[in-house]
């Protein structure tokens, strides 16, 4: 039987804050460095900020970039990464094991934010594992004041005479994550943000703050962390971050393709955990998510490659290739997040460049998109407007993690002039789905694209010798009559179907 939804103008979930897509810049393995970094590179500009990248990067359409960690951010010394590049110190990376030369640092980030464009926004994290409050306030100094104080001085001695204006900042990184270099309980962890959010907003009441929330759903400390540092933080931050990475487990690709179910449920217990201690607060404030990490990441993979690492400046590691499999996982959590576009207000794909990246780089070679690219850009092009409330009724397929799980995962998103995107993810391995969509008081009369990517084998990916192995194809046969949507969804496919 098909797959079926109604549209109606009248039934919304909210707006989508472009800061929903979001990405990631982390000093971790070849993401800066041969990634967007390689001065000699023959696509190299003048700061060594490679032009190929760049044009990779602003066709993803990414907004926000947190930087510059992560793990990596715990040991962050920001003034290490700032003026004369021959007096930067090299330093140990505890988190990756790796030797960070400083050649790339807060200026340079900068400049990189504003070569992708004006869309491109700064979300910049502040160590709360080896550090505190007073470094996060001389950063700041640093980064926002106009002049007239020794670290604005310092800025422009460095030849940054305008303040990099950066209002989105992280409250430290994966507190709750044993792994985290000065990780904390909730409660020491809840008391220093608190603390710095204070003492932040003393520079500048107007910066939005990020509390870190849980690594994942599944960690043990889940939900009683959200609380108790929002407990300390309620006044103090605006956002509360959400983690989450996907991979098959133990070959059940059946239950990896339902990861959304995960996302979708992960996104609604934080709120209803926010809500929660609002309401013991008697606040009429709502906290905001911002899922700043999530992505596809063979994650098991890793920690075999970091472990033997003998602190290499900018090792091959996480460098994930990924499958149409995964491109059509990944679509389904850019659909979980755009069905929460109410509550989930700023997100960042994990990661931009070669480290779980839809963009890879070959140090003096070429760049290219990987599977991963194409509904991140899809929907960062045409996910703009009001999210409308999709409830789909779907055949469903048995997953041994989460049960029952529709077979179509969708959402539509509303632009300005009335035109409607329709992004829907088909998880049958085996047959096509059709689907109806009934659009009741739209006023849409065409079907402007259907666009989808699948492919006959799902383990296809785009690789230095075939970068153009896999790229979105015309689906013919979509058709809207008498306000009504029908098409037919391939086989494990990514679909957009944009409608006026
Ligand atoms: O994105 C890779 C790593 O995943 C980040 O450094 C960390 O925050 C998370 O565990």
């Amino acid at each position: 039987r098909p797959a079926r939804f109604t549209l109606d103008p009248a039934f919304t979930v909210g707006a989508v804050n472009p800061r929903l897509f979001g990405s990631f810049v982390e000093h971790l393995g070849r993401c800066v460095y041969t990634g967007v970094f390689e001065p000699g590179h023959p696509a190299a500009d003048a700061e060594g900020l490679r032009q190929d990248v760049l044009d990779l990067v602003r066709e993803l359409g990414v907004t926000a970039v947190r930087y510059p960690g992560g793990n990596f951010v715990s040991g962050y010394k920001w003034e290490d990464s700032v003026g004369p590049v021959e007096d930067r110190p090299r330093r140990l990376d505890l988190a990756w094991r790796s030797t960070e030369t400083n050649r790339f640092g807060l200026s340079e980030y900068i400049a990189f934010l504003k070569k992708i464009g004006p869309r491109a926004e700064p979300m910049m994290a502040v160590n709360l594992g080896t550090r505190g409050v007073a470094e996060a306030l001389e950063l700041q100094e640093y980064a926002n004041h106009p002049s007239g104080t020794a670290l604005s001085d310092l800025r422009a001695e460095h030849g940054d005479k305008d303040p990099f204006g950066i209002r989105l900042w992280c409250l430290g990184n994966e507190m709750d994550g044993p792994w985290q270099t000065g990780h904390k309980t909730a409660q020491e962890y809840g008391r220093v943000a608190a603390e710095t959010a204070r003492a932040m907003r003393q520079i500048d009441p107007d910066v939005e703050l990020v509390a870190c929330g849980s690594s994942s759903q599944a960690m043990e400390t889940f939900g009683a962390w959200e609380a108790t540092v929002l407990q300390e933080t309620y006044d103090l931050v605006d956002h509360i971050s959400l983690h989450a990475y996907y991979e098959p487990h133990d070959g059940d690709v059946d239950s990896f393709l339902a990861s959304a179910v995960d996302m979708e449920s992960f996104i609604e217990n934080v709120v209803a955990t926010c809500d929660h201690v609002g309401a013991r607060l008697k606040s009429k404030k709502r906290i905001n998510l911002s899922f700043d990490e999530w992505n596809v990441w063979y994650m098991s993979r890793t920690e075999a490659q970091v472990s033997v690492l003998d602190w290499p400046e900018a090792p091959r590691i996480l460098e994930d290739n990924y499958s149409v499999l995964d491109a059509v996982v990944f679509g389904s959590l850019l659909i979980a997040l755009l069905r929460h576009a109410d509550r989930v207000t700023v997100a960042c794909l994990a990661q931009l460049v070669n480290v779980i990246a839809p963009i890879m780089t070959e140090p003096g070679g070429p760049a290219w998109r990987q599977t991963t690219f194409f509904p991140f850009s899809q929907a960062s092009r045409y996910g703009r407007g009001e999210v409308l409330d999709v409830r789909v009724d779907s055949p469903t397929y048995d997953t041994a993690k989460y049960g029952e799980a529709d077979l179509l995962h969708a959402t539509a998103v509303r632009a300005e002039d009335g035109s409607v995107t329709v992004f829907a993810v088909n998880r049958s391995r085996t047959e096509a789905l059709p689907l109806e969509v009934a659009l009741g008081g739209l006023h849409l009369t065409e079907v402007v694209e259907h666009s989808a990517l699948a492919d006959a084998d799902p383990d296809a990916r785009n690789t230095l010798a075939e970068p153009e192995r896999v790229v979105p194809h015309t689906v013919d046969g979509t058709a809207l009559a008498d306000g009504r949507l029908t098409a037919a969804l391939e086989p494990l496919s990514w679909n957009v179907i944009r409608l006026r």
